[in-house]
């Protein structure tokens, strides 16, 4: 695991964008997983400025999302669909036929991850994977005792999930209970994955990853096993580790 230590939430997204522009500059039709959540905001401000300079294009890039909120059509403005074509995909030149989120307001839950992971085998594998991490350790909406083996599923939010995201709703009953995840062995199949923590709020969750055990009490503690994952995080999420 590679640790870059940034002093803040600006230098944090203009690193993960020029680890972008780096490692896209050597792949010809990039496969990418994305997430959302506040703590990539930043990075897809970035490289649309960077596709406004004409430094990159994604007309040969496709996308699969980690996640999205059961109950929430595209067009809600908290589902995951929205927050993605707001901030990023309206912005670039990716066809949208090449973006691909789960539907959270699929029929069959079930049938949908299954196509899901059909599709992201057809068309992966997925070259880098952003994550951010949960306060609990989750990653995607892999929630503390997901098996490091699961593929994508139908997850119940835990209390502190649905807590911590309720800053985006107008009151916490708004918040979804139940959301389609990537699993944490799709997750894992990624070529390269970029961790993405920001704030004193995830001094914990960073501490527990860098110098705790792998353990699926913690989901995001797998991530020590990838060959390929760069953690990028600023002072505030490093202020409990030990390790230096
Ligand atoms: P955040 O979410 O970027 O909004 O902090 C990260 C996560 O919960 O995975």
């Amino acid at each position: 695991m590679k640790l870059i230590r940034v002093k803040d939430y600006a230098e944090l997204s203009e690193q993960a964008c020029a680890y972008f522009m780096e490692r896209l500059a050597a792949i010809s039709n990039p496969v990418l997983g994305l997430a959302t959540g506040s703590t990539p905001e930043g990075l897809y401000a970035k490289l649309i400025e960077k596709y406004n300079n004409k430094e990159i294009s994604f007309k040969h890039t496709t996308t699969f999302n980690l996640d999205e909120y059961v109950g929430l059509p595209p067009e809600d403005v908290n589902s995951y669909s929205y927050y993605m074509h707001e901030k990023f995909f309206h912005h670039i030149d990716i066809p949208e036929e090449n973006v691909h989120l789960l539907n959270g307001v699929a029929e069959d839950a079930k049938k949908e991850c299954e196509a899901y992971e059909a599709l992201m085998q057809k068309l992966g594998p997925v070259d880098i994977q952003v994550l951010g991490i949960g306060e609990n350790g989750h990653i995607g909406f892999n929630e503390p005792g997901t098996p490091f083996s699961s593929r994508t599923h139908l997850v119940n939010l835990n209390e502190s999930t649905i807590k911590a995201n309720a800053r985006f709703f107008d009151s916490i009953e708004e918040v979804p209970t139940q959301a389609l995840s990537m699993g944490i062995g799709t997750i894992l199949e990624a070529k390269a994955i970029l961790l993405l923590v920001s704030g004193e709020k995830k001094a914990e969750a960073l501490a527990r990853l860098i110098d705790g055990e792998v353990n699926e009490d913690f989901p995001a503690s797998i991530l020590q096993k990838h060959p390929d994952v760069t953690v990028i995080a600023d002072e505030a999420a490093f202020g409990k580790v030990r390790r230096k």
